[in-house]
């Protein structure tokens, strides 16, 4: 084990992150946070739809396909099997890491990643176009499309890239089958060749080759050797291609089950499982959201909270926090702590309503519906809690940790981990990695 973890009181080998509702819920932060204790850190899902945010001092990281282990040198950062890869967005973001002072010397991708080809992107813009007003709102990143291809087992993985026949012989049958495809979508036409693609991945392949290998075995191994894996969710679970609000949702596994598919680790090695949960709910793009204010309430919640989307710049519509959404994330991921994020933003609020229930037809629903015509009618029933005043020196706060909190934001956590019965083990109370008291240096107990 590493002596600094153990130091920390660390004694679980993996954690995972896991966004417990719709996305931008603070988990780079939180990752982040974590990651000192960390030896690995492992995306499993996803692509570069994700925009995950890191303060440190006055340095922003904005990362979206790359793990955040990248912001500390020293660690392996891994993209997992699970995760689809845009190798011609990719170069930009490692420009930002590195100018930043992070490092991608310790990048390692699967040999099964799935690469985002310049079609699917084209795909993606085609089907929104194509739904009309059954549109999702998706990040037009060609993370959909890829998937798709991945199951239609057409995909190119990143492995392929050091075949060179592989490859050859994959393009040959696979660009004219998008290309007809492409046709029968009405997308954005396709001018590359066989030829000019095969140059294309060639070049990735000189600019990645060396990170690609088995990652599993990777992980695996440093399990074996004590060494200590965080494994770091994209999205949130309400955007689960199952569990999520169906089909206003993302393509891949966000639960921490896709942990074990999207890095190849066995359920038996899961260890601590947090959820980062913010204090109040946001989203971006279409789909139900019972919780959802507007207008004026729901504009002075996005200006206090900063919600704007890190990928696509969307303002994210906003609400207060659901706890029936809450109990959805728990029960598929089986948390075994939260990470409360953003309760700084309600700040200066006189009440607070938290969601405790639906009322469905008349009806009181605790549990999440799959039905989204039902979720059209569920009406919030609210608990109102005490609102807090008064916040003036967040770093004095830190300092002197959880009991120098307003004894109403106390109230609010205690609230919530009754309703849920899972211990807010982390309370972040600001963007900054410094923003942040940690209840239980023995998280990971
Ligand atoms: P992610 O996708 O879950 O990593 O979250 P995003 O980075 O998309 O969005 C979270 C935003 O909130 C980012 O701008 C973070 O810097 C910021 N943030 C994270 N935690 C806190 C917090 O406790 N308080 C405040 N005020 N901002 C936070
Ligand atoms: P992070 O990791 C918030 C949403 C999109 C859209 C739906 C499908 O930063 O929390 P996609 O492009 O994935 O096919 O879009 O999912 N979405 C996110 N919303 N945070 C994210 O990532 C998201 N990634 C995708 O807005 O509604
Ligand atoms: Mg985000």
């Amino acid at each position: 084990m590493n002596k600094e973890w153990e130091r920390l009181g660390v004694i679980l080998p993996s954690l995972a992150i896991i966004g417990a509702q719709w996305g931008d819920e603070g988990k780079g932060k939180i990752t982040d946070y974590l990651d000192e204790k960390a030896d690995l850190i492992v995306r499993f899902q996803g692509g570069n739809n994700a925009g995950h945010t890191i303060v440190v001092g006055d340095k922003v990281f904005k990362l979206h396909g790359l793990p955040s282990g990248v912001v500390r040198p020293g660690k392996e950062a891994v993209i997992g099997n699970g995760v689809v890869l845009n190798m011609d967005e990719l170069q930009d973001e490692i420009d930002q890491v590195v100018k930043n002072g992070g490092s991608i010397e310790g990048l390692k991708i699967s040999d099964r990643a799935h690469l985002i080809m310049g079609y699917h992107k084209k795909l993606d813009g085609a089907e929104e176009k194509y739904r009309g007003k059954n549109i999702v709102g998706t990040t037009k990143k060609g993370i959909g499309p890829t998937y798709q291809d991945k199951i239609a087992r057409i995909g190119f993985r990143a492995g392929d890239l050091l075949e060179d026949d592989v490859l050859k012989e994959k393009l040959k049958f696979i660009l004219p089958y998008k290309k007809d495809t492409m046709d029968m979508m009405g997308a954005e036409k396709c001018n590359c060749t066989v030829d000019s693609l095969y140059e294309k991945m060639i070049g990735w392949r000189d600019q990645i080759g060396k990170c690609i290998c088995d990652t599993s075995v990777l992980i695996n191994d440093a399990l074996d050797n004590n060494k200590n894996v965080l494994f770091e969710g994209a999205q949130g679970v309400m955007l689960d291609i199952d569990h999520g609000t169906y089909p206003y949702v993302t393509s891949s596994a966000t639960c921490s089950g896709g942990i074990c598919t999207g890095a190849g680790v066995a359920p038996n090695r899961l260890n601590g499982i947090v959820g980062c949960l913010k204090a109040y709910t946001t989203r971006v793009g279409e789909g139900p959201f019972v919780t959802e204010l507007k207008g004026e309430e729901e504009a002075i919640l996005q200006k206090k909270g900063g919600e704007f989307g890190v990928t696509t710049g969307r303002g994210r519509r906003c609400g207060w926090l659901d706890l029936v959404v809450g109990e959805h994330a728990k029960r598929m991921c089986g948390f075994t702590s939260i990470a409360l994020t953003k309760l700084d933003v309600l700040n200066d609020y006189e009440n607070i309503p938290v969601c405790t229930a639906y009322d469905i037809n008349g009806k009181q629903e605790k549990h999440f519906p799959a039905s989204i015509a039902k979720l059209g009618k569920a009406k919030p029933v609210y608990r109102i809690m005490k609102g807090w005043k008064g916040w003036n020196d967040t770093d004095a706060i830190v300092k002197e940790g959880y009991d120098a909190l307003p004894s109403e934001m106390k109230e609010y956590i205690r609230f919530i981990e009754e309703y849920l019965n899972v211990p807010v083990d982390i309370v972040s109370i600001g963007a900054k990695r410094t923003d942040t008291i940690d209840r239980n240096m023995n998280l990971w107990n």
